[in-house]
């Protein structure tokens, strides 16, 4: 009698463990499901669209110059932001004057659009560690604070590749939010650190001493910011125009939104068209003068 109670108590133990062990399963793949679900999520809805408010402009500024790979890259690019609604583009190009072939893909394009250029005085010319594009966005910049008030600035190079869900998050940034970049540097990302939803810090390949290791791409500005900070510009220094850039700001560490999913998610990505020949006229041999090879080297070469 004694030894059937015992075993019939081991037997009820070990049901009882196996039942929990169960449950602990199961919670445990409902977790994981949940978690799944929360990283396939689209762009939250702007609750701004229920309050039937509309949806502040996004300003880009692009900085382009004249080169074999710009109208594939321009191309590329206008194409993108064509999926993009209430945005304006500004773009400069790095030129004594603006050029026909620009305006024309700019017109295509059917996006609202500001064309402008801006050359690097001769005297900066000869300096060593100079920043790319920075007279062109300096004079982006000195047209958004003469001509718009509200909205959210994002500096876009000619060459990246945009996911255009990123221009719809940007549109909620309050001070300066950011975003991880693709493709960069020697770590080949660049990202934002986030602990408990806040940034404390930046995973970069190049940090050099800057409070804000980010590449250009990698974040976007309210105008209020900007114009809260009238002298706010971009500095010359190779390496330091976005650090240099956001200290004038004079925003902090805390003051940062992270976008992508807090940062789990790259949404631009630093790509660089590779550089091919350079064409030219000379190419076209004396045999072909008759052909359709003139005109198209004159279209290319405009
Ligand atoms: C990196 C950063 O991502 C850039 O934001 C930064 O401006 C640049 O370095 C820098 O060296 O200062 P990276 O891909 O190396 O970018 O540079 P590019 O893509 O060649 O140039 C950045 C932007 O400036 C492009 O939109 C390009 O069209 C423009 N640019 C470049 C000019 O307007 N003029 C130039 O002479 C060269
Ligand atoms: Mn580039």
């Amino acid at each position: 009698m004694v030894r059937f109670s015992v075993k019939k108590g081991l037997v009820v133990a070990v049901l009882a463990l196996e039942s929990l062990y169960l449950l602990a399963a199961l919670k445990k793949l409902a977790d994981l499901e949940e978690e799944c679900e929360g990283k396939n999520e689209e762009t939250p809805p702007d609750d701004r669209n229920a309050k039937n408010e509309p949806w502040p402009p996004i300003y880009i500024i692009t900085p382009t110059y004249k080169r074999t790979t710009q109208i594939a890259d321009m191309t590329r690019m206008s194409q993108t932001l064509m999926h993009v609604p209430n945005l304006h583009w500004i773009v400069v190009e790095d030129a004594l004057k603006t050029s026909d072939v620009v305006r024309e893909l700019l017109v295509r394009s059917g996006i609202p659009f500001t064309h402008l250029c801006a050359v690097m005085p001769d005297e900066y010319k000869e300096k060593p560690m100079m920043g790319k594009g920075v007279f062109n966005r300096r004079e982006g910049i000195r047209w958004l604070r003469e001509n718009a008030r509200e909205g959210v600035l994002y500096f876009a190079d000619d060459d990246n590749s945009y996911d255009i869900r990123l221009f719809e998050q940007m549109r909620s940034t309050k001070k300066v939010s950011v975003f991880p970049v693709g493709m960069i540097l020697s770590l080949g990302i660049s990202s934002p650190v986030i602990r408990d939803g806040k940034v404390v810090g930046f995973h970069d390949g190049f940090q050099g001493g800057r409070k804000f290791a980010v590449d250009m791409a990698g974040f976007a500005v309210n105008l209020r910011v900007l114009h809260a900070n009238p002298d706010a510009t971009i500095p010359l220094r190779l390496s330091y125009l976005e650090d240099g850039f956001l200290r004038h700001l004079r925003i902090e560490l805390d003051d940062l939104e992270p976008l992508a999913w807090g940062c789990t998610q790259v949404l631009v990505w630093h790509t660089k068209t590779h550089k091919p020949g350079t064409p030219k006229m000379e190419h076209v041999t004396h045999a072909d003068f008759d052909t359709n090879l003139v005109d198209l080297y004159r279209n290319i070469l405009r």
